[in-house]
């Protein structure tokens, strides 16, 4: 597999580790930091070290691992840490971990003494096939997702499937959300093959065809200003979901899991307002099914909802903007949708949604 070339950089997927270890050789940081959240430092460091192979001298910075920590304070303690260790600007900071790793970290390294190079070694299915390529980089303010970031491009992303391993049953499902939607968007074949497929199981070749996907739609578009918004389908409502899980459960949903509710709700909308066929809808709804529990989702919960999706700044005049698939394969752009339509699709979830 070659690598996959992006926004000035490569994406590595054959002996990735070992990459690694050339790419650090050859660039002559001054100074190696690894990022780790306590599981990957228990989970994935150990292999990481092995493949440095004592050839380089480098310092751990832990954070504590989940989304509730993505935010300033932790952020803070990062830069803390790259101070106390004398980082200067010709330092590099690896992320080894997962989105949240990778989000926050490239966020602490891009904003640090004006910026320091990053390096992406994502852990879980999720950042490798999704968060760690693009240039994202955020945190979290308010229970508000992503709110404060850039764009900033890592120098290189290297993936190790053998860290998928120690990757539990709920994380690997909510990874393979972010692979059905590449399909759902991009690649009709992808998404046919995607329903024969155990989440569990998912090979290497789907995880790089998957990278292939987003990949391509960020090259074209690297700072959202249109063709880029075809990865927000289900993510309108998606988003809006996981705030308020975030917020309100004992048990927060996981990003993959609210982003399936938000596929469920924004392909209802594509039937209604873009030309999506019933036997599609059909199909998508019956895959998800298969794989993804309901989420009790309540009506006293929707005023909440409509104000999170309201409060995007890509709305017009009171209307949502959502990305919606005219048909498997393909997804529309700056479709506006209404309070109205936006509830009727909620109560479809609500009703319909069931094993
Ligand atoms: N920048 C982007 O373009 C982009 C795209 C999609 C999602 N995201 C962000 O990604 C985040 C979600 O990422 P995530 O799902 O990877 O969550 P995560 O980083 O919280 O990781 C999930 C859990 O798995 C643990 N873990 C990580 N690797 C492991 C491994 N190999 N073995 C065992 N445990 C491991 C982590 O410690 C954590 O507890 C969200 O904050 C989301 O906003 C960003
Ligand atoms: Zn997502």
């Amino acid at each position: 597999m070659k690598p996959i070339q992006s926004i000035g950089y490569s994406i590595f997927f054959e002996n990735s580790l070992d990459e690694l270890r050339s790419f650090l050789s050859a660039k002559k940081y001054s100074k190696i930091f690894i990022l780790v959240d306590t599981n990957t430092e228990q989970h994935c460091l150990p292999l990481l070290q092995q493949a440095l192979n004592n050839s380089l001298s480098y310092d751990i910075i832990e954070i504590d691992p989940g989304e509730e920590n993505k935010n300033i304070d932790f952020c803070i303690g990062i830069w803390k840490m790259l101070l106390d260790f004398e980082a200067d600007r010709n330092s590099v900071l690896i992320n080894l971990g997962g989105g949240v790793v990778t989000d926050m970290g490239s966020f602490a390294a891009s904003t640090f003494k004006r910026g320091i190079d990053f390096i992406q070694v994502p852990t879980t299915l999720l950042s490798q096939v999704d968060a760690s390529v693009g240039g994202k980089t955020g945190i979290d303010m308010d229970h508000i997702k992503n709110i404060i970031g850039s764009f900033t491009q890592p120098k290189a992303v290297f993936i190790e499937p053998g860290f998928l391993k120690t990757l539990d049953k709920r994380q690997m499902l909510s990874g393979f959300a972010e692979i059905i939607k590449h399909g759902l968007i991009y690649d009709k074949d992808l998404f046919s093959e995607l329903k024969n497929l155990q989440p569990q199981q998912v090979s290497k070749e789907i995880i790089y065809r998957s990278i292939e996907i987003k990949n391509k739609v960020v090259k074209e578009d690297p700072y959202e200003k249109g063709f880029r918004k075809i990865l927000n389908f289900g993510h309108t409502i998606g988003h809006a979901i996981e705030s308020y899980s975030l917020k309100n459960d004992k048990k927060p949903l996981l990003h993959g899991e609210a982003i399936v509710i938000g596929f469920i709700c924004e392909a209802y909308l594509s039937t209604k307002q873009n030309g999506l066929s019933e036997a599609e809808f059909t199909e998508i709804v019956h895959m998800l099914k298969n794989i993804y529990p309901a989420y009790p989702l309540n009506k006293s919960s929707y005023p909440a909802l409509l104000e999170i999706m309201k409060s995007d700044k890509k709305n017009n005049a009171g209307m949502v903007n959502c990305s919606l698939l005219p048909k498997i394969g393909h997804c529309s752009i700056d479709n506006y949708c209404s309070e109205d339509d936006l509830c009727e699709s909620l109560d479809y979830y609500t009703k319909n949604y069931k094993k």
